[in-house]
Formats: structure tokens, sequence, C-alpha cells
């Protein structure tokens, strides 16, 4: 039976790419549904998972202990941002591999309560660690509309952002907006207007990724995150990163630039490793996905 929290993405090319060694730590840092650290357990690593979202945390602990009984794994409730200290804390310093998988769950996606999808949920809410502060419904109601327009410009580049800005102000104007599908509805109705081309994807997709990266300061973390890794990584260890949208990739190229030229991490893949035709077509939000390789110098 597959996973009911989530498939996981590019799993062969990620853990053949790893090179787990039995025996060895390795450390999953967005251990949702527990698909890739189920793999890097059966092929015989140690595992410490981390996930700031506590439904996932709670899944996949059960889910691990009966898949893989006796294996070596501890699971921790944290933001990856802090991976260093954690790592700290729970006396394991040096990794053989690490694993950092982006973006959203799909259960996260689709748990009506959770606010991620304009087609399910109600509550216009966002965050993956429930003990953040801000909801997506505070900032599309308590930003002011030149604000909205940075945020789906920088972090949805969202072509019609001015207008989706001020729809939401004249919206807003008659009553809060609280749901996701009424969010949603405003978008549909700014793209009618002024949109005559045809689109893959829903007219909101945009926006409600902007709206996620913010509430979970998304490019923030992967950013404090990259550089620790560095250090937790033993000599030939590999870090894999799988990326979802051009500005999550770019933070990952960039860091990998710099850190081959202060030699501490050799590219393992040119290029970024992209999903196979047949993974797309048996799960389509494997789509966008992008997996990049480095290796720890000596
Ligand atoms: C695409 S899912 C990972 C799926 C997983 N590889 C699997 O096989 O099921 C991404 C996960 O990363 C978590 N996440 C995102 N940002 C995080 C952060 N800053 N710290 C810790 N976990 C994070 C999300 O809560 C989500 O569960």
């Amino acid at each position: 039976m597959g996973n009911p929290f989530h498939r996981p993405v590019l799993l062969k090319e990620t853990i053949g790419l790893l090179k787990i060694v039995p025996g060895k730590w390795y450390l999953d840092a967005t251990l949702g549904g527990g698909g890739h650290a189920e793999a890097i357990l059966r092929a015989g690593g140690k595992l410490l998972g981390i996930d700031c979202d506590k439904e996932a945390i709670e899944f996949s602990r059960k889910r691990l202990e009966l898949a893989c009984p006796g294996a070596f794994i501890k699971i921790i409730w944290g933001n990856f941002a802090g991976i260093g200290e954690i790592c700290q804390r729970e006396g394991l310093e040096k990794f053989s591999g690490i694993l950092f998988d982006l973006g959203v769950s799909s259960h996260q996606l689709e748990a009506p309560n959770r606010g991620f999808s304009f087609n399910r949920s109600k509550i216009l809410d966002m965050r993956m660690d429930s003990r953040l502060g801000v909801r997506a419904v505070d900032l599309v109601n308590g930003l002011t509309e030149g604000e909205l327009y940075e945020l789906f410009n920088k972090f949805g580049e969202e072509k019609l952002a001015r207008p989706i800005a001020q729809a939401i102000g004249h919206a807003r104007s008659l009553g809060p907006i609280l749901a996701a599908d009424d969010l949603a509805a405003v978008v549909v109705g700014v793209y009618r207007r002024f949109w005559k081309g045809r689109s893959r994807t829903h007219p909101a997709t945009r926006v409600f990724q902007a709206l996620r990266i913010a509430v979970n300061d998304e490019l923030n973390n992967l950013k404090e995150a990259l550089p620790q890794t560095a250090t937790l990584l033993r000599p030939g260890g590999r870090l894999a990163v799988i990326s979802f949208h051009g500005l999550e990739d770019g933070i990952v190229k960039r860091f990998l630039h710099d850190k081959e030229k202060e030699k501490r991490l050799k590219t393992i893949t040119r290029k970024p490793i992209l999903p196979s035709e047949e993974e797309i077509r048996v799960n389509p939000s494997a789509r966008s996905g992008r997996l990049r390789v480095a290796e720890k110098i000596d």
C-alpha cells in the first residue's frame, strides 16, 4: 500500500546518490511522511528525522517504528534552521548524508483544516508549525495593498500581483477574507478580467505559494540551514536537496557554487536531476521537483 501521508519524490535517485552506508548516521531535515527516511533505514542507515510539523512527526514516528522495527531512529519536532543546535542537543555531530525535501507534504495540502490548498481548505492558515504566530489569514487581511503586491511579486513571481492586491483590498472592504476558497475566488476573478492566455496550473497557485513562503519564512530557514550542513557532514558525506520552485533552487545553487569555491563541497550533479516522465505520470506533484547533490571534501 502507498503512503497515505505523502508520496516521496525522486526517491530512487536521491537514495542512490546519498550512497547509504549501513550503520552510518543520516539526517532527514524534512521527515514529512517518512518515505525517504524509510528507504534510508531499509538500506541500513541510522536516522535522525526532523520536521516542524507536529502531525508529520506523530505520523512518521508510528509508521517507521512499524515499517522498520529495531532500526536506529530519532525523531525531533523542530525547525531545520536550527539543525546544528538540534544535532548537538541529540549528541549527533557528524552525518554521512543530509537530505532536504523542501515544500509541503500531500497531507498538508489536502488536510481541510490546514489552509494550504485552494480546493480543499476552508481556513486560511498555512502554518507548517502550529507554534508560529502569524497565519495566512492575518497577512491577507492585515497587510496593505502595497505590501501584498510586494509579497505576491517577490515570493510568487506573480505577473498580476498589482491587480490581485487591489482586488483583495476591495473584497476585504466588504468583510474579512477568511477562507482559502474565498481568496482563490478573488484571484480567479482577476485572471478572468486580465489574463487571456491559458495556464496549466490553477490561477491562485502563485498567490498561495507566496503566502506559504511568508508564513513559514521558508527562504530564510533554508538560507540559515544550508551553511550548517557543511559542518555537520563528515568527509565524503553527501548533501541532497530537492526543491520545488526557482526561488528555493536559486538559493541551493548559489550555496553549492560558493562552497565549491571555498573547496568545502564538491557538486555531484552539474545539472539538477528531474523526475522521469513515468514518475510525473504516477505522481503529478513531482513535476517541479529538482534534485541537487554535493559531497563534503576531506
Ligand atoms: C515534501 S515534505 C517531505 C516529504 C518526505 N521526504 C517524505 O518522503 O514523506 C516537506 C516537509 O518538510 C517540512 N518542513 C518544511 N520546512 C521545514 C523547516 N524549516 N524545518 C523543518 N521541517 C520543515 C514540512 O513540514 C513537510 O513535512
